[in-house]
């Protein structure tokens, strides 16, 4: 196993779940997502009990999912009440429910112990839900695995070579950072504090700032698959005064879930949320393709990587000072797997 399992993941955008069964795959399985008609959604293990059809390939009767080989139909808790040719239903005839639970945009999926999902563990995300903060949000398909969009995201001194034109400036590989680890909690933090610096494109075109800015991208990661990006940009020279800040200064929370689908692929959700101009359609068109054209990217770098990588694990590597952020998400990383294993046999993701 490469992925910590006992945890919480983002499976889908809740749009993306209706009445039309749909297929995703989590941490290497297959599971089957839909809506009832109260609204309420449902994942389950995507693979009939009968003859091993994928539950996604059928279609809902009201409220229960048949399977469109044979016809077997299963509530939302995996009960079959229908089958073929029979009365009596198989005791066996069972689908396993996947515990699921919807934060703002995002439906997340446990991929531990269904019996035993630990909804004490879902991340706090407050920003969907305040009314002071709008927001957007996407999702890219990654034919990478998982671990090396955390050491992307961790980096983020990429961004003046990989986004120039966005939110790349020469500042912000130039700024040193400072990196903290939370092991109790599994939370890497890094922190770049950038002083009267260019103002980057999609930050010029979203808040109107203009050069120089002060500029801080404050990073917490929450091992696996959680990472907020807590962004000011200001004025330069203005500082907050408590909890005021500057009239001028905006703040955006840029936020990553990160779930793998197996060894090799990965969903990259993403979301932006803003305190400023939070009725505003245009701004938050602009915003969306923007940080959609920054997605792309990451995702066309981290594809050409994993092609070269191939099976490989552990590759030798040159790691600098800005590979703090990325080395100690590794270690989190690393720790948690261990933590599953039944065994104390050490193991590591290495640089994925
Ligand atoms: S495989 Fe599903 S009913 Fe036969
Ligand atoms: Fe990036």
């Amino acid at each position: 196993m490469t992925y910590p399992k006992r945890n919480w993941y983002v499976i889908a955008s809740g749009d993306d779940v209706g009445s039309h069964p749909i297929a995703r795959t989590v941490c290497g399985e297959p599971i089957v997502l839909f809506r009832t008609t109260t609204g309420v959604a449902v994942a389950m293990d995507d693979r009939c009990p009968h003859r091993g059809y994928p539950l996604s390939a059928g279609s809902l009767c009201g409220d229960e999912i048949q399977c469109g080989y044979h016809g077997l139909r299963f509530t939302q808790q995996g009960t079959c009440t229908w089958a073929p040719g029979q009365d009596r239903i198989p005791s066996r005839a069972r689908v396993t429910p996947r515990p699921v639970a919807e934060v703002g945009p995002w439906v997340w999926i446990w991929t531990g112990d269904p019996a035993a999902p630990e909804f004490d563990r879902l991340p706090l995300i407050p920003w969907f839900a305040d009314a002071g903060w709008a927001h957007v949000h996407g999702m890219e398909f990654l034919d990478a695995r998982y671990g090396l969009l955390i050491d992307n995201l961790l980096d983020l001194s990429h961004e003046t070579f990989l986004h120039g034109e966005l939110i790349g400036t020469p500042e912000v590989a130039e700024s040193p950072i400072t990196t903290t680890i939370d092991d109790d909690l599994a939370v890497v933090h890094v922190s770049r504090r950038m002083a009267s610096v260019e103002c980057p494109n999609f930050y010029s075109g979203s808040t109107g700032l203009r050069s120089p800015i002060d500029r801080w991208q404050d990073i917490e990661y929450h091992a696996p698959g959680y990472y907020l990006l807590h962004v000011r940009v200001a004025p330069a020279g203005s500082q907050p005064d408590g909890l005021r800040d500057h009239p001028q200064a905006a703040h955006l929370k840029v936020l990553y879930a990160i779930t793998p689908i197996d060894d090799h692929r990965t969903m990259d959700f993403w979301a932006v949320c803003r305190d400023f101009a939070i009725d505003d359609s245009e701004l938050d068109t602009f915003i969306a393709r923007s940080n959609r054209d920054v997605v792309l990217q990451d995702v066309d770098a981290l594809n050409l990587i994993e092609a070269r990588l191939g099976d490989t694990w552990e590759p030798a590597e040159v790691s600098l000072k800005i590979d703090s952020g990325g080395l100690a998400a590794r270690r989190v990383l690393t720790d948690l797997i261990a933590s599953e294993r039944p065994t104390t046999t050490p193991v590591s993701v290495g640089s994925r």
